[in-house]
C-alpha cells in the first residue's frame, strides 16, 4: 500500500480570530506571573522596570513587522527554520532545528512547568520557597500528564487550550481591575521617585530584557503555520499587530497593578508575585490567584507541546530531521515520536534547571536565531528587490532590530562572561558538525535505519504531512 495516498493535505482553516488567539494564547503563560520580580531586581527601580516591559513590547511589535514581510513573501510553514533555509542555506537552518528540538523547546517546556509547580505549591508554603525536590517533582508530573494527554487525543488537548486561555485572560483582568481600584484609592507611593536605584549596567539591562522577552515569547507562533492561515497576506500582519499590541497593553497594566499594591522590596523577595498580590488585595481569597497562575502556565505548556511538532514536520519534509520524528500515530493521529523525544529531553533538562537560568539561556538562543532570520530578510530586501511583496517594511527596521538582537546576544556575555553561555554557543555550533556526515553525505548508520523501522512498528506511527 502506498502511504503517500494517505497523507493529509494542508487546509487553510485558521481565520483572523484563530490567528490572534494562536499568538496571544502562547505569549501569555508563565512569564507575567514569574518575571516581574527578576526584571525589577536586575534593573533596580520600578520606573525602569516598567520601561523594560514597554521596550520589550515595542521590540516584539517591530520584529513582528519584519516577520509579517517574511511570512507573506515566503508563504511556507516552519517559521525561522524555513526563512533561514530559503535565505541563508541548509547548514544554518539545520543548526536551528537541531538546537530547537534538542534544547530550545525542551527548555521552554521546563521553564513553564517550573512556574506551574511554583504556583501549585505557593498556597502551602506562604512564608518560604517550597523544597526544590518537591518543586521539580510537581513540574515533572505536569510534563508527563500533558505528554500523555497530547499523545492520546488531539480534540481533548484543543479544548484544554480554550479553557486555559479563558482562565488566564480572566486572571489578568482581575489583577488589572484590582490595581486600578487601589490606584484610585491613592495607592501610588511606589510611583514616587520611580527611577531611583536604577542599574544601568549592560548586564543588568540584558538580563532584564531576557526575562521580559520570555513573557512575550510565542509572538512568532503564527509564522509556524502560515500554510494553514486563510488569506495570509492580510491576516498575518493584522493578527500579529492585534495580538502583540493587546498583550503589551495587558502586561503593562498588570505591572502597574503589581506596583500599586506591592512595594518594590516585597516584589523582589516574593516567591510568587501573583500570590503576594492576591493576599494583599483579595485577602482570604488570595489563593485564587495561585490557581489562576497555575492554570495559565498549564495552558501554555499544553500549547507548547501541541504546536511543537510542526517544525519537525517541515524539517523532515526537507530531509533535515529523522523521518520518525515527523510521523503520527495511525489511529490517534497524534505526533507521538516527537512528543516522546521532547518529554525525555525536558525531564533531563529539568534535573539541573531553575526558572531564571533556563529563561536566560532560552532567550539567548532564541534571539541568536531571530537575529539570523532578520539578516535573511535584509538579504532578501537587497538582493531580490523585485519579488512581489504584499507587505513590506522599510529596510531600516530589520537593520535596527538586528542591532538590538546582536546587543541582546552579546550583552550578558561581554559584561559578565559565564561559562554556561559558551556551552550553549558550542552546542549551537555542534549542529554544523553533525550536519556534514548525517545530512550532507547521508551517512545514516545501518542500525539507525533499522531502529527507525522498529520504532515505527512499535509506536504504530506512519508518515503524515500535517500536524494533526
Ligand atoms: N511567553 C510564554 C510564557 O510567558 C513562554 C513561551 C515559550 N515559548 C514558546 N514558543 N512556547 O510562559
Amino acid at each position: 500500500m502506498d502511504v503517500k495516498e494517505h497523507k493529509l493535505s494542508l487546509k487553510r482553516e485558521v481565520g483572523l480570530m484563530g490567528a490572534v488567539s494562536l499568538i496571544g494564547g502562547t505569549m501569555i503563560g508563565s512569564g507575567i506571573f514569574m518575571s516581574p520580580q527578576t526584571v525589577l531586581s536586575s534593573i533596580g527601580s520600578p520606573g525602569a522596570s516598567l520601561l523594560v516591559w514597554a521596550c520589550c513590547g515595542l521590540l516584539v511589535i517591530t520584529v513582528s513587522f519584519c516577520y509579517a514581510e517574511l511570512g507573506t513573501v515566503i508563504e511556507e510553514s516552519g517559521g525561522e527554520y524555513i526563512y533561514i533555509l530559503r535565505t541563508s542555506g541548509p547548514v544554518i537552518a539545520f543548526m536551528l532545528v537541531f538546537s530547537s528540538v534538542i534544547f530550545v523547546r525542551p527548555a521552554g517546556i521546563v521553564g513553564i512547568s517550573l512556574s506551574f509547580a511554583r504556583y501549585v505549591l505557593a498556597p502551602f508554603y506562604p512564608e518560604c520557597p517550597p523544597p526544590v525536590l518537591l518543586l521539580k517533582c510537581v513540574a515533572a508530573a505536569a510534563i508527563l500528564t500533558l505528554a500523555l494527554v497530547n499523545s492520546m487525543n488531539v480534540r481533548f488537548s484543543m479544548s484544554v487550550q480554550v479553557f486555559f486561555t479563558l482562565a488566564k485572560v480572566l486572571a489578568l483582568a482581575v489583577i488589572i481591575i484590582g490595581g486600578l481600584v487601589m490606584l484610585v484609592r491613592g495607592h501610588n507611593y511606589n510611583f514616587k521617585d520611580t527611577f531611583e536605584n536604577t542599574n544601568l549596567g549592560i548586564n543588568s539591562i540584558g538580563i532584564a530584557l531576557y526575562q521580559g522577552l520570555w513573557s512575550y515569547d510565542g509572538w512568532n507562533n503564527l509564522n509556524y503555520v502560515t500554510e494553514e492561515l486563510k488569506r495570509p497576506e492580510v491576516n498575518l500582519p493584522r493578527a500579529l499587530l492585534i495580538a502583540i499590541s493587546s498583550v503589551t497593553a495587558l502586561y503593562l497594566m498588570v505591572n502597574v497593578s503589581y506596583l500599586a499594591v506591592i512595594t518594590p522590596k516585597e516584589l523582589m523577595t516574593s516567591t510568587a508575585v501573583a500570590v503576594t498580590w492576591g493576599n494583599k488585595v483579595l485577602g482570604s481569597w488570595g489563593w485564587i490567584m495561585s490557581v489562576a497562575a497555575a492554570l495559565s502556565a498549564f495552558g501554555s505548556l499544553n500549547g507548547t507541546f501541541f504546536s511543537g511538532g510542526r517544525v519537525c514536520f517541515v524539517a523532515a519534509r526537507e530531509g533535515h530531521m529523522p523521518e520518525i520524528l515527523s510521523m503520527a500515530h495511525v489511529n490517534r493521529l497524534t505526533p507521538s515520536p516527537a512528543l516522546i523525544l521532547t518529554t525525555v529531553i525536558s525531564l533531563v533538562v529539568l534535573i539541573p534547571g531553575d526558572f531564571q537560568s533556563i529563561v536566560n539561556y532560552f532567550s539567548f538562543t532564541a534571539w541568536f536565531f531571530y537575529g539570523i532570520t532578520l539578516g535573511g530578510l535584509i538579504y532578501l530586501k537587497i538582493k531580490m528587490k523585485n519579488i512581489p511583496r504584499p507587505f513590506s517594511v522599510p529596510i531600516m527596521i530589520p537593520i535596527l532590530v538586528l542591532l538590538v538582537a546582536i546587543f541582546l546576544v552579546l550583552a550578558p556575555i561581554l559584561d559578565n562572561p559565564q561559562i554556561e553561555y559558551l556551552y550553549v554557543a558550542l552546542f549551537i555550533s555542534s549542529g554544523a558538525i553533525i550536519y556534514i556526515p548525517l545530512i550532507h553525505f547521508k551517512l545514516l548508520p545501518g542500525p539507525l535505519r533499522k531502529m527507525t523501522l522498529f520504532l515505527q512498528l512499535f509506536l504504530e506511527v506512519a508518515p503524515a504531512d500535517k500536524n494533526p
